[in-house]
């Protein structure tokens, strides 16, 4: 995600201080970044593609500055450049943004109209316009401000300086988080504590839709009608450690409790009252699934969708596979390829070959610019935020996502009622504690899991999650191939994983449990209606939804499963052996 950081203050050192604070959320994933400060009475803007320190390649630590606002980006709109990068100004304004403002195309053509003109291909740039245009009229900056927090639809942190007040700071938020921070003599703003705790421990949390209007001595903060409030001051007690996970012991369970939002922040992309952002996918007659690990078992959940509501027949191989095996195409043909990273060599590679070939690809990806992103005739982002963890988790949901919103988007049939309850039941899942049930099995060597159909292809997510960062061997099997062979390795007290939320393979599935259980094995039975029986130990019950959007429920209870049993055996969770977050070689 992207950071941000501002100050104001008496002692110069504006540029150090937001540059230090950017160094401190470089965690948090960036592909640029920017500063604008303060110099006498001008406000002088840098930015640069790449790391933080080509930017403090360009910078003069010895300017004395007392107003400076900082970003690294992380690109949602618009390919990591230059020119894409914050801060972004218009006349008057510079900003710093995090977030996504979903309106920015209607308010870009109000904008045309009025003779403003743009460089980047970003929503910041539209909104910094947007501002001046307002203000303009309004020719009151808290006024403007207040106006625009009614206009700009989507998420927003807004880091703002105005060249007719250089005395202060302003700053304001809607669902993306910023914090005002407390010094003596100078204040602070930030996307998130660990660009402060160097400073200061005190700080006050923006809420939705408030406004804060900061000098070096006074923080005033005005509510949605401009009347001014007074907040809680907090203090950070912890480490700078514990605060970049923003509390969280893991990257990992930070980016499993992000779900909820991700998953409205990937639905929100592709839906509102209709479909939009989506790709003409409908004059394709059979379709190819490319990918790699976590992403293959997403293309494997897609293959089920696509075909059996929008009946179109999908083929989803490995990467590795897919690249030097015989493949059939025709002018028909659509080839997806999934990556989180877009940078996975394999998928990469077959994706270069399938285009020497002519065939039309689209690419299901979450780095925006990415290679795979980038070479693709059509890319759909998931909007999973930055993922730092090795073991995708919030990244595999948004994969899950964008799969729902394509069958939707085939059978052209929106789930709206389901779709509004899943980030509350999300987070239901999410807070269930699931520690006693990874105190059944963490112990165990071989661990099992069983499912059939569009549940073994969870499974088989489950499983891999539950091995890369526990390193205990599991395995995901088709319930009904059982007893071709595998069931011997059933022993006492084996644990078996079962998965059945497909109410037609339901009867099935159970019988297959009973084979299993009848050997000894300690069963967790996942499902999605309460059934009760003596065919398993402990039960999970997942909220029903249509089966285009119930794998979107499952995951989390899998994720979140694999990382108690992980913490248990002291597992480096975030970082497992031998893994590494991108395979950029074959
Ligand atoms: C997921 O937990 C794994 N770390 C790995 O299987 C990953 O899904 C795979 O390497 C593909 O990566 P990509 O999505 O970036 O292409």
């Amino acid at each position: 995600m992207c950071g941000i950081t501002g100050y104001i203050g008496k002692k110069g050192n504006a540029i150090k201080t937001v540059m230090d604070g950017l160094v401190a959320l470089e965690y948090r994933g960036y592909d640029s970044a920017g500063i604008c400060y303060k110099d006498k009475d001008k406000l002088i803007t840098i930015k640069e593609q790449g790391k933080i320190a080509n930017l403090k390649s360009k910078l003069d630590f010895n300017v004395k500055s007392n107003l400076a606002i900082g970003h690294t980006r992380w690109a949602t709109h618009g390919e990591p450049s230059k020119v894409n990068s914050h801060p972004h100004s218009s006349n008057k304004f510079t900003i710093v943004h995090n977030g996504i403002i979903e309106n920015y195309m209607e308010l870009k053509e109000e904008l045309l109209k009025n003779g403003y003109s743009f460089k980047s291909t970003t929503d910041t740039e539209i909104a910094v316009a947007y501002i001046d245009y307002i203000y303009k009229k309004e020719k009151d900056i808290l006024k403007t401000l207040n106006k625009v927090t009614n206009i700009f639809r989507g998420s927003y942190a807004l880091g703002i300086i105005c060249e007719d007040d250089l005395d202060s700071l302003y700053a304001l938020r809607k669902t993306s988080p910023l914090i005002i921070a407390r010094g003596k003599d100078e204040n602070y703003i930030a996307s998130d504590v660990p660009a402060i705790l160097k400073y200061t421990n005190k700080y006050i949390l923006l809420d939705d839709y408030e406004i804060a209007k900061i000098t070096y001595q006074n923080i005033e903060i005005y509510d949605k009608d401009l009347n001014l409030i007074n907040k809680d001051t907090l203090e950070f007690e912890g480490t700078y450690e514990s605060s970049i996970k923003g509390g969280f012991e893991h990257f990992m369970l930070k980016e499993i409790n992000e779900e909820p939002t991700v998953f409205e922040n990937t639905i929100n992309n592709y839906i509102d009252e209709n479909f939009k952002n989506i790709p003409d996918l409908s004059k394709y007659k059979n379709i190819h699934i490319v990918a790699c690990g976590s992403a293959y078992h997403v293309g494997l959940i897609g293959k089920h969708l696509i075909e059996k509501f929008a009946k179109i027949p999908v083929y989803v191989e490995i990467a590795s596979e897919y690249r030097y095996k015989y493949n059939f195409y025709d002018k028909d043909t659509l080839v997806i390829l999934v990556s989180q990273s877009g940078e996975t060599a394999d998928t990469l590679a077959c994706l270069r070959l399938v285009k020497e070939k002519g065939i039309d690809t689209l690419s299901i990806v979450n780095v925006v610019g990415s290679s795979i992103a980038r070479e693709s005739k059509y890319v759909m982002y998931t909007k999973a935020g930055c993922e730092i963890a090795v073991a995708t988790t919030k990244a595999y949901l948004s994969q899950l996502t964008v799969f729902a919103v394509i069958t939707m988007y085939l059978t052209n049939k929106i789930l709206k009622t389901e779709i509004e309850k899943i980030p509350s039941l999300l987070k239901n899942i999410i807070n269930e504690d699931y520690k006693y049930l990874a105190e059944q099995i963490h112990n165990n060597k071989n661990i099992f899991f069983i499912g059939r159909g569009i549940d073994y292809y969870l499974c088989m997510e489950g499983s891999l999650k539950l091995k890369e960062i526990s390193y205990i061997n599991s395995v995901a099997y088709q319930a009904g191939e059982l007893k071709h062979g595998t069931i011997s390795l059933i022993d006492k007290e084996t644990p078996v994983i079962a998965i059945s939320t497909d109410k037609d393979l339901r009867e099935k599935t159970i019988s297959n449990i009973k084979e299993v259980k009848a050997r000894g094995a300690k069963v967790i039975f996942i499902t999605n209606e309460d059934i009760d029986g003596d065919f398993y130990d402990y039960k999970i019950i997942i909220p029903k939804l249509n089966e285009i959007l119930q794998p979107i429920l499952v995951i989390p209870t899998l994720q979140l499963l694999a990382y108690e049993v992980a913490k248990l055996n002291n597992c480096d969770i975030d970082k497992p052996r031998n893994l590494a977050k991108s395979v950029t070689v074959e």
